[in-house]
């Protein structure tokens, strides 16, 4: 446990001093912010690393899975100097930073740069604006997220205190997911036979399955010692590669108080639903009736999909001082069924923003731009001479966005629209609304087959949008945690069924929604979201499922520079990795 547990305040702001001077920090940029520069280096190198009793090698950053954690304040400028040391070609994101007017330290690899090649170093250099909780970073690239991932956690300014009780202690809660088998292998499989791929083996928290898989050793099991009394912030990041988790601790209620890095009215619940990308903040308080004991936290899937899923539970141990560590004869918490849809639309929608004098929320109150997207599956042809598994022997799976499944380019997005070359790299023609109008969570049409492209929508600096994500149910409905790179939006309405353009606004909520990066489009059902797009660069939008987006289940707003020196996005670093 030792390893991820953040210390008191005070200790972290020791700690950090002690990466500031360790690194001699030099350019202290006092112009745009107040805050310090940190400095991180991550190498990516190899490391075995034994799981369910079998040993394998990952990608780690710094021989670390998880990977480290990054530490700054709002305000601070974060400089992580990444040096590839391993044969793949690797990209790290740092999910949920804005990035505001750092398109080029956004890490998608193909979209804001090329990848970083093997022996290449590249360093992401980006500002903490406006942002405060936990959000993570991972690797961008394929599924090398599935072991290259860490903690992001930003601290308040400097004497600014947390809008609720100060915690007595801070730890970053990890899930994951974990294949016995090499993550790439399984990807590029099923690619190539077009059949969904192999699931995990196991969940892990903090990289640990628990007790209730074949383990070998009690060191594969999260212990979290804690003392009576006493209110404890669980720093919580879905980082699993394709699966929204429940999540609860036996005998103990929650409060919840962040999400994506913003802070929301605090309200209490048992069972948390959270998807990949989505990261919250909740409070723990410790029993004063239960000491010596322990009970178990748990974590298993949310699913309605049609295929096969990793239906297992991970678990760790919340120990009051000397209470039972051995966890098998420890109740197991009680989750909501598998696919309980209403849980999870009752739970999103008890966030809202604090929307106060200090923290408002700026909602867009007029939308310039309206977009209507369905995302959700559907088949490609399989090749000639071959055959395939996908929903039949002729044809495989596909993932889209208003029937485009987003084709990769081979050099990256912002690059050939920075030096104005996007001819034969992108289109500008990524469409505003479904070419076909069907009846989207109904039957669906007998044609499932997909068109393929690199295509864009262009916006002007500032334009107000408002986006209609409208799950499908071809080939079965189920949840899309749908991610926008570059900014937060607020999440205005949701509901199940078909989006209703009559009705549903009138019920939009403009006064206190949700501010997030990465929001669940409900199973057969709709969500509205609205930003302003005051962030200029080449910004994609994605489902966090790894599969879906291995399958096309993304696309990129291009958001063009505005009038003043600084609306406009910097050329890029002389670093920046070439393809
Ligand atoms: Cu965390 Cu583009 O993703």
């Amino acid at each position: 446990m030792g390893a991820f547990l953040i210390s008191s305040p005070a200790l972290m702001a020791a700690l950090l001093c002690t990466i500031s001077s360790v690194w001699l920090l030099s350019d202290v940029v006092g112009a745009q912010h107040a805050g310090i520069t940190r400095h991180y280096k991550f190498n990516i190198r190899l490391k075995n690393v034994t799981r369910l009793c079998n040993t394998k090698t990952i990608l780690t950053v710094n021989g670390k899975f998880p990977g480290p954690r990054i530490i700054a304040r709002e305000g601070d400028r974060v400089e992580v100097k990444v040096v590839n040391l391993v044969p793949n070609n690797v990209s790290l994101h740092w999910h949920g930073v804005r990035q505001l007017q750092s398109g080029w330290a956004d890490g998608p690899a193909y979209i804001t740069q090329c990848p970083i090649q093997t022996g290449q170093t590249y360093v992401y250099k980006f500002n903490i604006t406006g942002q405060r909780g936990t959000l993570f970073w991972h690797a961008h690239i394929s599924w090398l997220r599935a072991t290259l991932y860490g903690p992001i956690i930003i601290l308040p300014k400097r004497k600014v205190p947390y809008p609720f009780a100060k915690p007595y202690k801070e730890v970053p809660i990890l899930l994951g997911e974990w294949f016995n088998a090499d993550t790439e292998a399984i990807i590029n499989q099923s690619l190539t036979t077009g059949a969904g791929p192999n699931v995990s083996d196991a969940y892990t928290l903090n990289g640990l399955p628990g007790p209730l898989y074949n383990i070998c050793s009690p060191n594969e099991t999260f212990n979290l010692k804690v003392k009576p009394g006493k209110t404890y912030l669980l720093r919580l990041i879905n980082a699993a590669l394709n699966d929204e988790l429940f999540f609860r601790i036996s005998n103990h209620s929650l409060t919840v108080v962040e999400a994506d890095a913003i802070y929301v009215k605090p309200f209490q619940t048992e069972t948390l639903l959270i998807a990949p990308g989505q990261t919250t903040n909740v409070l723990l308080k410790t029993n004063l009736n239960t000491p010596n004991s322990s009970f178990l936290m748990a974590a298993r899937p949310y699913f309605t999909g049609r295929g096969t899923f990793d239906n297992s539970t991970v678990a760790g141990i919340l120990q009051y001082d000397n209470g039972n560590p051995s966890p098998k004869t420890l109740p197991v918490p009680i989750l909501p069924p598998i696919n309980a849809t209403s849980f999870v639309a009752n739970f999103s929608s008890k966030f809202r923003s604090l929307a106060n004098s200090q923290f408002p929320a700026n909602v867009p109150q007029t939308v310039q731009k309206q977009f209507f997207f369905t995302v959700g599956l559907g088949t490609q042809p399989c090749p000639k001479n071959q055959t395939c598994q996908g929903p039949t022997n002729t044809t495989k799976f596909a993932a889209t966005m208003n029937n485009v499944s987003f084709i990769l380019p081979t050099t990256a997005l912002l690059q050939s629209y920075f030096s104005r070359r996007p001819n034969g790299v992108f289109t500008t023609n990524f469409p505003t609304t479904p070419f076909i109008k069907f009846n989207y969570t109904g039957t669906p049409p007998n044609n499932t087959m997909v068109m393929n492209g690199t295509k864009a929508v262009v916006l002007n600096f500032n334009t107000t949008v408002e986006v209609v994500l409208q799950g499908t149910s071809i080939l079965g409905a189920e949840s899309h945690p749908l991610h926008l790179h570059g900014y937060n939006f607020f999440v205005v309405g949701q509901g199940s069924g078909n989006f209703d353009p009559n009705k549903d606004p009138a019920k939009y909520n403009l006064v206190d929604p949700v501010e997030r990066n990465t929001v669940g489009v409900p199973s057969g059902g709709w969500v509205a979201i609205r930003f302003q797009a005051d962030n200029p660069g080449v910004w994609f939008m994605h489902c966090h499922f790894e599969v879906h987006l291995s399958w096309g289940l993304k696309m990129v707003w291009v958001v063009l520079d505005g009038k003043l020196p600084n609306q406009k996005l910097p050329p890029p670093p002389s670093d920046l990795p070439t393809c």
